[in-house]
């Protein structure tokens, strides 16, 4: 990875029992004992999954073993690396049976994934979360385009949101992005403050069927690198 590219990789989390056994070896007590608190078992592989994938991932660039990373997570959830002066930024998202991973270094960086699938009340979610002018826009859409058009700003904002750090602490009222059709990615305004939107950088994923999935960063647009999507396997080959 070059000084200014961004690199995304997409996990299927459908590990066989080998593979979970093998995986889980990676992790720390303490992610293991959070693995462990899933009530149900799927949910327990696929975190075990997306959780050494963040580790084998992150120790392909650092050229040290995924089991050794030291991982810390900020105030409002963003894991981090807990190196001191490690330039390498990421962040993940994960939906039904797939991980998303994006990496670059020096600038902070977002990822969402969300499997499109029809939603009854998608037009109540947008009046009561996006921005007002979101989700007018939403709903001046012709019925066919509306699905796509909502996980559209969904993922661009959840990823603005990680990319920040602040998760649900910000509301997503409090910035506009772009999602109509043929319109370019991107950040419009953030707390009405135009300007300060145009730091940031959104791109739509458009590697993985059935899902929507958005990146954002803060920085001009670099070079984005969309890797093939890998099975559990062939992460353990990674190692
Ligand atoms: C952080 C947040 C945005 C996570 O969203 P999510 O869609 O549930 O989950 P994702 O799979 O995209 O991301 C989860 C990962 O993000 C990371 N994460 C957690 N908190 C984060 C934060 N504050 N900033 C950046 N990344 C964060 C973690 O790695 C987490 O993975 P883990 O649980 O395996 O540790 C959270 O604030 C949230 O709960 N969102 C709810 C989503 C929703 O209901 N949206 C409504 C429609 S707009």
């Amino acid at each position: 990875m070059t000084d200014r590219s961004v690199e995304v990789w997409t996990v299927r989390l459908d590990p066989s029992d080998h593979d979970v056994a093998a995986l889980e070896k990676l992790l720390e007590p303490g992610e293991i004992a959070r693995a462990n608190r899933f009530v149900f078992e799927h949910l327990r592989r696929t975190w075990i999954t997306a959780r050494a994938a963040l580790r084998i991932l992150l120790g392909t660039y650092l050229g040290v073993p995924g089991e050794s990373i030291r991982l810390k997570t900020e105030p409002k959830g963003k894991p981090a690396l807990d190196i001191r002066g490690e330039l390498l930024r990421f962040n993940l998202s994960h939906s039904g049976e797939v991980a998303l991973f994006g990496f670059t270094r020096a600038c902070e960086i977002g990822v969402d994934v969300e499997q499109a699938r029809p939603m009854d009340d998608m037009g109540s979610i947008a009046e009561r979360f996006f921005h007002p002018e979101e989700a007018r826009e939403l709903l001046a859409l012709p019925v066919s385009e509306r699905e796509a058009a909502f996980f559209r700003c969904w993922t661009r904002k959840e990823a603005y949101l990680k990319a920040i750090g602040e998760g649900f602490f910000e509301p997503l009222e409090s910035f506009r992005v772009s999602f109509l059709p043929g319109e370019p990615a991107g950040i419009l305004r953030i707390r009405g403050d135009a300007n300060a939107a145009r730091a940031w950088t959104v791109h739509d994923v458009e590697s993985v069927p059935g899902h929507a999935a958005a990146l954002v960063y803060r920085d001009a647009p670099r070079p984005v690198r969309l890797l093939p999507r890998i099975s559990p396997d062939k992460l353990l080959q990674l190692i």
